[in-house]
């Protein structure tokens, strides 16, 4: 199998083919989408929320992250495996962020890191491009600022946000960035981005002019049973079918029904 690159990514971008990335935390999971094709795998922060059930993505540490980026690693053949930098890992410190991404190459063996932010973050980011590790960026709604924005509801509507998200978007592109997540922003300021910038530009709850799509797998498989957000397209309802299935599991046992004459030795 030929592996996905940079390189085979932004050629995606030149073709007009979309990418197509999903969370994943986890060895059988990780497995499971990379046999599917999936084009980018992000071990995303939102392990805090989904993985460990925290409020924000802020409590999750990079011991954290590398043991799910590990985990992810172990279960791939082809994916690009793109890991978040966690809150306080990198902001304001560009050398802290190089010695935190050295840490998630080390030994996870991924291939490469994301982190949120635009302007603020730029000498982070062209540390970490100096040694050679990928970086993508995040803008737009970034859930490590939910305390300053006070609401996970769309960003950008206003002029002046737009203009600097635009700004940061090139900024991120002259940084050398293999790519930029938009998060939650309307879609024809996330076009505006897409075709303004030559890197692949991936949305989440950004529209469908951008060059790719990122959901969390357990929004997408419909584990999150109450977080219906408008931009979701959910393809399972598998917190349904696993709750019916552990139902089952239980009666089968109390009715002694599980084991049967078949199910033992
Ligand atoms: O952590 C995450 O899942 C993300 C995606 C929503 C882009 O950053
Ligand atoms: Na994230």
């Amino acid at each position: 199998v030929k592996r996905i690159t940079t390189h085979i990514l932004q050629k995606m971008k030149n073709d007009g083919e979309k990418i197509s990335m999903l969370t994943a935390y986890d060895y059988s999971m990780a497995r499971i989408f990379d046999d599917a094709g999936m084009d980018i795998l992000l071990v995303g922060d939102s392990a805090a929320n989904v993985m460990a059930g925290y409020e924000t993505t802020l409590p999750i540490t990079l011991d954290h992250m590398i043991y799910h980026a590990a985990s992810v690693v172990r279960g791939i053949r082809r994916s690009f495996v793109v890991v978040d930098l966690p809150f306080g890992t990198y902001q304001g410190n560009s050398k802290e962020a190089l010695a935190s991404t050295v840490r998630i190459m080390k030994e996870t063996s991924a291939h490469g890191v994301k982190i949120e932010g635009g302007e603020e973050i730029l000498e982070s980011v062209k540390r970490i491009i100096s040694a050679g590790v990928p970086v993508m960026g995040h803008l737009g709604l970034t859930p490590q600022s939910i305390n300053k924005f006070g609401t996970y509801s769309v960003r950008a509507t206003e002029e002046a946000e737009a203009q600097k998200l635009l700004k940061d978007a090139r900024l991120l592109e002259e940084a050398g960035c293999f790519a930029i997540v938009l998060e939650k922003i309307p879609a024809l300021l996330a076009k505006q981005v897409a075709e303004s910038i030559h890197i692949p530009v991936i949305g989440i709850g950004a529209g469908k002019y951008v060059d790719g799509q990122v959901l969390v797998m357990h929004d997408m498989l419909g584990i999150n049973k109450d977080f219906k957000p408008r931009f979701l397209r959910r393809y399972l309802n598998l917190y349904d079918e696993i709750y019916k299935a552990s139902q089952q599991y239980i009666h089968d046992v109390k009715a002694k029904d599980f084991p049967n004459d078949n199910e033992q030795y």
